[in-house]
């Protein structure tokens, strides 16, 4: 690559199970100019996120899968580099939704400024970005948690689980996470706060849940599925909050697994509600508010895992999604 070109990743095949390096293609091409409205920015960092595993699928969800030839898409902080719009200069450092990119155009529109100054330029694409976001408004509008309740957060280590879990211990509830290996679970424990941690790599979760939540579970944060979800279920207490916001241990099968037998909604009178973070676009600005001075003062801990080069993006997101990350998952880039 030279000053005058940029680097893509883009869809070259749709992965079968789990996504690889093969299912990728870089392509280099003349460095683009911004027309009227546009920004030209520089990557600094790129954010992995499990969900970017529903976009490579040929699946109707919620948005819209990346096409094949199509740049990969993601959320990344970058620094200005020409602009045709005066609220941006080179040199400004901003957070968008751009692609897997060492260089993008973006309207003026999508970006966001940031505070050179401020928390470190990674966290706005982790806890103090949408992961973070997620978390704050998955137990703001869904989770409704009370001082005593006990709330149980599975990948209780990344960027949503982490935040969802330290936001129940200042609510004053009893916080029970699930994680995958004995450093993951010490991390959530040490650091973050949480009263207990369930390994659900070494031990039975079911055993370990029922062991760690005497008084059952009202709150439950979904963030995995499968096995860690039916144990979490069985214990759900009558008028309990399930905030649905993923089930990553699921994203790669071709075919959805049997699910469980809901009956329990109905005996328990349990309220299961769907996530989706942009639909409430004002929790982003409101979550940097209040969460941008615990990040500076250290009382809202995070961590991340940072891959050097762009090239090195598919095997990232090969990682999140099998548990190789130990918190926000990043790509630097420049
Ligand atoms: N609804 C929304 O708007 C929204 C927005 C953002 C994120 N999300 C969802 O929130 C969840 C967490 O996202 P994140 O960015 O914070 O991810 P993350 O925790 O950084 O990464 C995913 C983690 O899932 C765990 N995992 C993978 N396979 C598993 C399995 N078979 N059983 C149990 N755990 C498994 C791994 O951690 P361990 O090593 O601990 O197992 C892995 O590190 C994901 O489901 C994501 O799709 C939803």
């Amino acid at each position: 690559m030279t000053d005058a070109t940029r680097l893509s990743i883009v869809l070259r095949q749709r992965p079968t199970g789990a996504p690889s390096a093969a299912n990728f293609a870089s392509v280099e091409e003349p460095m683009p100019t911004p027309a009227p409205g546009e920004v030209l920015t520089r990557t600094l960092f790129l954010s992995i996120d499990p969900y970017m595993r529903g976009r490579l699928s040929d699946r109707a969800s919620y948005a819209r899968p990346v096409q094949l030839g199509e740049v990969m898409t993601g959320e990344s902080v970058g620094e200005v580099v020409a602009s045709t719009v005066p609220a941006f200069a080179p040199g400004d450092v901003v957070v968008g939704s751009r692609g897997w990119q060492t260089h993008s155009i973006s309207q003026a529109a999508a970006l966001t400024k940031l505070d050179p100054h401020g928390p470190p330029l990674s966290t706005w694409l982790g806890v103090l970005g949408m992961p973070g976001t997620t978390a704050y408004s998955g137990l703001k509008d869904i989770g409704h948690v009370k001082s005593g309740e006990t709330v149980v957060v599975s990948a209780a280590s990344g960027p949503v689980g982490s935040v969802a879990g330290q936001l129940a211990k200042r609510a004053g509830a009893r916080v029970v996470g699930v994680a995958g290996g004995a450093e993951k679970c010490l991390w959530v424990q040490e650091a973050l706060g949480f009263d207990d941690c369930i390994d659900h790599r070494a031990t039975d979760v079911a055993a370990g849940l029922r062991a760690a939540c005497p008084n059952g579970i009202d709150v439950y944060f979904e963030n995995v599925g499968g096995a860690v979800q039916q144990a979490a279920f069985a214990l759900l207490n009558p008028f309990a909050r399930v905030i649905m916001c993923g089930m990553v241990a699921e994203y790669n099968d071709a075919r959805p697994l049997p699910g469980p037998n809901l009956m329990f909604v109905v005996r328990n009178r349990v309220r299961i509600e769907g996530l989706i973070v942009s639909d409430k676009p004002e929790r982003f600005a409101e979550w940097r508010a209040l969460a941008a001075p615990w990040v500076t003062d250290g009382s809202l801990r995070y961590r991340e895992t940072i891959v050097d080069g762009l090239e090195n993006a598919p095997e990232a997101l090969a990682m999140v999604l099998g548990g190789g990350n130990f918190g926000k998952m990043l790509v630097k880039v420049g």
